[in-house]
């Protein structure tokens, strides 16, 4: 796990029984988990349930910036819950729910607005991004997508997010309003700090652009396993590899650097690359089979969660009604600092 900055070292005064840091982190319910998710931000989810107080967030109002549809959205938030619930979210050691549950987060969006210069939303390079791909739809959601996010963060003053690198700038922004907010009404937010896995950009199958859902490039690890294998064999390997005598080069081979993250012999395998032992088909044949080995287990608990709708609702509401009191205090500490009160 890396960070962008080094952790705060505690005091050695500091009692045993401190409470536990806080780490949030959202998704957007935008279609079925990828294996970008899992490698670059779920993994950590998961393992940061052990040690910290961990809320995780099913990110609806932001879906709406590029949803219009009411029925796809219920959908995909259902589905998005299940899916970080099978790959390993645990309702007893994390908080789960869904942004819209907990309106305050629009509220304190709203607020944290007015300490935001439009200047830094306008240089956002996600904004740049959803201006390309959806020039009939450039909304103001989209504009002010990053303070919501903000808001998600710090209403529960957490200080470690869990994110892929495409996330870098929105989080490098929620620290610059967090410092705007604090300057002018007193310290209030702790500056998040972004916290990354061993993978914090994976490559979609096209080999060239990050993997996302909107670009179409993604493998589904939840999916039935013959669309795992059908989208793995279309991936784009070693485009300087014509021939299958060419010797390979796995450090920028896309399915190559998959193998570093399932099984430990991934280095016997990119000499088989080099040498032209092995090929391309191989390679992708073999982190096909790995990969649907891997999830297989997660597939079962996504399909019988899916089965039984009433209990994710139940664990998203149950999510939502822990978190009131956390988000109420810090509304109540926020509007008194700004003169509501
Ligand atoms: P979203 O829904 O696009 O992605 C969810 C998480 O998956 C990571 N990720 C990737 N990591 C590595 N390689 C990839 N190809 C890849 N694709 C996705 C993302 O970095 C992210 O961590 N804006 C956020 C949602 C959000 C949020 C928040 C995140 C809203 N509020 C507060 C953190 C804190 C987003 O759209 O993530």
């Amino acid at each position: 796990m890396t960070t962008d900055l080094a952790p705060a070292v505690a005091p050695a005064s500091e009692p045993v029984t401190a409470p536990r840091p806080r780490t949030f982190s959202g998704i957007q319910p935008s279609g079925t988990v990828h294996l970008g998710n899992d490698l670059g931000a779920i993994r950590n989810y998961v393992a940061l349930q052990a040690e910290y107080e961990a809320i995780y967030c099913i990110v609806d109002y932001h879906a709406l910036t590029s949803t219009h549809d009411p029925d796809l959205l219920r959908t995909r938030t259902r589905e998005m819950a299940a899916g970080l619930l099978a790959l390993g979210l645990d309702p007893e050691r994390c908080t789960l729910f869904v942004q819209s549950h907990r309106p305050e987060h629009t509220e304190l969006a709203w607020l944290l607005c007015t300490v935001t210069p439009v200047s830094w939303l306008e240089r956002t390079p996600t904004y740049k991004e959803k201006q390309l791909l959806q020039p009939d739809d450039i909304n103001h959601g989209l504009l002010t997508y990053p303070v919501l996010q903000a808001a998600d963060i710090v209403i529960y003053k957490a200080s470690l997010v869990p994110v892929g690198r495409d996330q870098q700038a929105h989080l490098e922004l929620s620290r610059e309003i967090v410092r705007a907010f604090n300057r002018r009404y007193g310290d209030t937010f702790p500056e998040p700090q972004a916290v990354y896995t061993e993978a914090p950009v994976v490559f979609g199958t096209d080999g060239v652009k990050k993997m996302s859902k909107s670009v179409g490039n993604t493998i589904d690890i939840l999916a039935e396993p013959d669309l795992i294998r059908r989208q793995v064999m279309s991936m784009v390997t070693d485009t300087q590899r014509i021939k299958r005598t060419d010797p390979g080069r796995p450090e920028v081979c896309n399915v190559c650097q998959l193998q570093r993250f399932f099984g430990d012999d991934y280095e016997d395998l990119w000499e088989g690359e080099r040498t032209a032992r092995t090929g391309c088909v191989d390679m992708k044949k073999l982190i096909a089979d790995r990969i649907v080995r891997h999830y297989a287990p997660a597939r079962e608990r996504y399909l019988e969660l899916m089965a039984h709708p009433e209990e994710i609702d139940g664990i998203l509401e149950a999510g939502a009604d822990r978190l009131a009191p956390k988000a109420r205090a810090t509304m109540d500490e926020v509007r008194q600092r700004m003169g509501l009160r």
